[in-house]
């Protein structure tokens, strides 16, 4: 049976900065109170560019670390909350198209908020170990700002925009070790968009109610991530038989450095195995996760089979972790 792995990681990040002072200046908060309940000191919000604009050059990038030529990628996943379009096309349509990748590569996007790129992965693994496809780009692309209530001090201080891509490809050298995604509906409502969907489909009442952006009850939110996350944690070191000493990088979702050192605590990661990018890139929901990975591949901590694990907690609620180690037979150093 053929394994796969993650053979390339990219990331692009729009320039506009937004910074916790100017939030000062748009809604009732401080630096000093952004910076001691979230740890995040600014985030880049994308103006001229979309979400496949995002995605487009986080997958070129990621494409050509990884060696191949685009006519090898078959497969293009893209996991988005905040798309170019509600229904149709798909972002991944887009992006495919922007590249120039194959006519008839199969392409779609998949919706599991920030657990968004662990989805990806075990979606890109299983299709490579059944043998249906060779090499897959997975993108986690968010424009969150156009989601964004920007008159809602307790969530726009949160969320930036980014993007990230990686190649998933058959290969039998630092294979993905194993990836655990779950789901529980029952408190959607907690972490939610409730417009412009079938439920408040859109119209000026949808609107006024500003029901198409992100809500979130952020104080329950926080304590039920947690919990989720150092259980899915420790789960997945327990199935493989691993301690945190074997890890060689601990990469969480980025959402909140309290959430963070929670997690980091409890399963005892020292400071240098923890990859932080949350000060000045924010929350970007399913990006964030490759977007950090990139980070600390460019600064030359991640090296070709370092073992990472990944964790995540999002809306839905979803969440997840993952162990893989990075890189593999064609690894080539930052090109
Ligand atoms: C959003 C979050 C930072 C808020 O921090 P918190 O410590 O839980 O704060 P609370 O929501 O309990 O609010 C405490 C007070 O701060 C206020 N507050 C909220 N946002 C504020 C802001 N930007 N500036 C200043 N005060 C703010 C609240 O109004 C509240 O005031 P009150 O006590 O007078 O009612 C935090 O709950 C969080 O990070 N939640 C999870 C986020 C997350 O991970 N979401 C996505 C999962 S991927």
């Amino acid at each position: 049976m053929p394994k796969a792995s993650l053979i390339s990681i990219a990331s692009y990040i729009p320039e506009k900065i937004l910074t916790n002072f100017d939030f000062e200046k748009m809604v009732e908060t401080s630096d000093e109170w952004i910076v001691k309940r979230t740890g995040i000191e600014q985030r880049h919000i994308a103006t001229n560019e979309t979400t496949s604009d995002l995605g487009t050059k986080a997958g070129e990038l990621a494409i050509k670390r990884s060696g191949f030529d685009k006519s090898q990628i078959d497969a293009i996943i893209c996991a988005t909350i905040s798309p170019d379009h509600l229904c149709m096309p798909s972002t991944a349509c887009k992006i495919a198209a922007n590249l120039g990748l194959n006519y008839g590569v199969t392409a779609f996007d998949i919706s599991a908020a920030c657990t968004g790129f662990i989805y990806l992965l075990e979606l890109a693994n299983s299709l490579i170990i059944s043998g249906a496809k060779k090499n897959v780009l997975i993108i986690g692309a968010e424009k969150l700002s156009s989601i964004v209530d920007y008159t809602d001090r307790s969530t726009c201080i949160l969320f930036g925009d980014g993007a990230g891509a990686a190649v998933i490809s058959s290969s039998n050298e630092n294979e993905i070790i194993d990836i655990h995604t779950a789901s529980d509906g029952k408190q959607a409502e907690l972490l939610i968009t409730p417009g412009c969907g079938s439920v408040f489909p859109a119209s000026e009442e949808t609107l006024k109610n500003r029901l198409n952006f992100i809500h979130m009850s952020g104080n329950e939110v926080f304590k039920i991530a947690v919990q989720t996350l150092s259980k899915s944690v420790i789960e997945i070191l327990h199935a493989n038989k691993m301690q945190s000493e074997d890890i060689d990088f601990f990469i969480p979702h980025q959402a909140n450095i309290r959430i963070i050192d929670a997690v980091k605590n409890r399963l005892n990661f020292k400071d240098e195995q923890c990859v932080l990018t949350v000060a000045k890139y924010g929350n970007t929901s399913s990006a964030s996760i490759p977007m950090a990975i990139n980070d600390a591949y460019e600064d030359g901590r991640i090296k070709n089979g370092s073992v990472l694990l990944l964790d995540a907690f999002g809306g839905g609620f979803t969440w997840g972790s993952a162990i893989l180690k990075f890189g593999g037979k064609n690894f080539s150093d930052l090109q």
